[in-house]
């Protein structure tokens, strides 16, 4: 693909896919600069936006065969919109009816909520927006190979991850009767928390909300009240944001919250604190979402819930 021709990008997908898209819109405008949108495919499809043959249009979907997003990707065809997906499942009927696929090669999929098809959904974004940079010229071929040499390493530091989760399984059934958990982030840490809500709702059956820390004021800090859990995703140290989500969580602390932090670094503002390695921020999301992952999970179990075919959902969404 050549990406100089388009003036716009534009990402549909649901549910985790679309979030996975979010991370992607983060790091494409940052390395690509150059403009996207991430739309629902519900409500892309029924909006009749404007867009023609200068934007690109990237499906994402695992099963590849998602109503919502096929009838989007159709309705993007038939303006002009060169199709450029990204699909898990080989000869898919999105996959088939796109001008070019990026497959993820996750492997089948099993389980209803999308674990590892979001990991290979964030790196096939980070592709997309690596090979814009370069093409665009907007970045360097030494951050490029920075970036590369960072992702090699990813699969490592899940693996730490994964091995320094037992405290977090055991504090997870502590909250086994919560009403509600809460979770905060910031920059890529935002669309992280989302995914982290949303798959905390379809496997333990809580009402669960990811927030943007900076829009706590503006009225999730209602929700806070006394022995409210919080689970907050601590930007770089290095980021001016690190700061205000350390007053994010004194805020909601100072409300009455128990505030589990996910951070690279020492951290002392939290009621507990996770440690993943440390990577570059748009890259962090691969790391951060494994807590949140394990968080749901347990909580699933410890609600004696069936973790691979929670109720009321298909592993494929093919109707409306
Ligand atoms: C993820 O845990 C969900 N089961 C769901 O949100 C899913 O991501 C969504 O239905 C999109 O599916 P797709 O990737 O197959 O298009």
């Amino acid at each position: 693909i050549k990406f100089k021709k388009f003036e716009k990008i534009v990402i549909i997908a649901c549910g985790t896919a679309y979030n996975a898209g979010l991370v992607g819109k983060y790091a494409i405008e940052k390395w690509g600069q150059i403009p996207v949108d991430v739309e629902l495919a519900s409500e892309y499809r029924y909006r009749e936006p404007s867009l023609d043959k200068k934007t690109l249009v990237i499906p994402i979907s695992q099963s590849g065969e998602t109503m919502d997003t096929l009838m989007a990707l159709r309705y993007a065809k038939s303006k002009g919109a060169t199709i450029f997906s990204v699909c898990n499942t080989n000869g898919s009927t999105i996959g088939r009816e796109s001008d070019a696929v990026l497959y993820t090669h996750a492997g089948p999929e099993i389980a209803v909520a999308s674990t590892k098809a979001f990991a290979t959904q964030l790196i096939a974004m980070y592709l997309i927006g690596l090979e814009i940079g370069r093409q665009l010229e907007h970045l360097s071929s030494k951050k490029c190979k920075e970036i590369i040499k960072e992702l090699t390493q990813l699969p490592a530091k899940v693996e730490q991850v994964l091995e320094t989760v037992e405290p977090l399984r055991e504090l997870t059934r502590k909250f086994k009767s919560a009403d509600s958990i809460l979770f905060l982030g910031r920059h890529t840490g935002y669309p992280t928390v989302l995914e982290g809500a949303l798959k905390l709702k379809e496997l333990a059956y809580m009402h669960a909300e990811g927030f943007a820390g900076g829009e706590l004021k503006h009225g999730p800090i209602a929700l806070i009240d006394n022995g409210t859990p919080v689970v907050a995703i601590m930007p770089t140290k290095d980021s001016v944001l690190a700061g205000k989500m350390a007053s994010n969580i004194q805020e909601v602390k100072a409300r009455g919250a128990v505030v589990i932090a996910i951070s690279e670094d020492e951290f002392a503002g939290a009621d507990h604190l996770i440690r993943i390695p440390q990577v570059d921020p748009l890259l962090q999301p691969v790391l951060a979402v494994v807590p949140l992952q394990v968080i749901a999970y347990e909580m699933a179990v410890a609600r004696g819930n069936d973790v691979d075919q929670p109720r009321n959902l298909a592993k494929s969404v093919t109707v409306e």
